[in-house]
């Protein structure tokens, strides 16, 4: 874990949430004019809604955060609530948005500090570990580098989908692959399961994001 002073300002979970605290870390600093740049992946889980307030601290706290979408991802919560959090469009299709002459995936790999994939589906999960591209998601993840930039994954699912033995080789590849894996918690499921599976909370995601920033 990272002995940045900065660290020693983030006592409880609440710290964590709080916007001022949190933008010692993401805000504009004095090696960094403006804010971190956070890509935020979201794929089709119930979990979506927890992003919400993730999305919501980081962009109070500074840090510059763009949003894309699996298309299951939008049947949960709408691009339209990430962009008035992000203050930024959100990508829903490799298709929209195109600046320059760069494919936007490639640009906007390029320019995170670091990436969340919250909440990262069983399905979103394996077309990681298999290189698959077939969402805006895990296009632009495909072009990461992870030497350079810090890739989080916060597993959410139901408890026996997530015990589910080709899932569990899945986690570890991911892991050996570069990945950090956030979570998952155990308890109460939006299935009415109590079980392992559950997303972590938004403190949880805000510490691991901010601790694997400051490197
Ligand atoms: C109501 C509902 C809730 C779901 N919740 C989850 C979930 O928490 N985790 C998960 O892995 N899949 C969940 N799924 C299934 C995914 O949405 C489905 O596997 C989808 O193909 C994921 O696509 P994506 O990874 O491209 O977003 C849910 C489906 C429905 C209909």
């Amino acid at each position: 874990m990272s002995d940045d002073p900065r660290l020693s300002e983030f006592q409880t979970n609440e710290d964590w949430l709080n916007p001022r605290k949190l933008s010692a870390i993401f805000g504009p600093t004095k090696e960094r004019e403006e804010g971190a740049r956070i890509f935020v992946g979201i794929s089709g889980g119930i979990a979506v809604y927890k992003v919400c307030t993730v999305v919501s601290r980081l962009a109070q706290a500074g840090a510059q955060v763009t949003v894309a979408m699996t298309e299951n991802a939008t049947n949960f919560v709408t691009p339209l609530t990430f962009q008035a959090l992000s203050g930024n469009p959100v990508y829903t299709s490799p298709w929209e948005h195109l600046e320059s002459s760069d494919p936007q995936h490639i640009s906007l790999a390029d320019r995170a500090d670091a990436v969340l994939i919250a909440p990262c589906t069983m399905n979103t999960l394996s077309d990681i570990v298999h290189a698959r591209t077939s969402s805006v998601v895990t296009l632009i993840l495909s072009a990461i580098n992870r030497e350079k930039t810090p890739v989080l994954l916060a597993p959410a699912m139901n408890d026996a989908m997530w015990s589910q033995p080709s899932n569990l080789r899945n986690v570890e590849q991911a892991q050996a692959d570069g990945n950090q894996i956030v979570g998952p918690g155990a308890g109460w499921q939006a299935c009415r399961h109590d079980g392992t599976g559950r997303m972590s909370e938004p403190e949880d995601l805000l510490k691991a994001l901010g601790i694997a920033l400051l490197g």
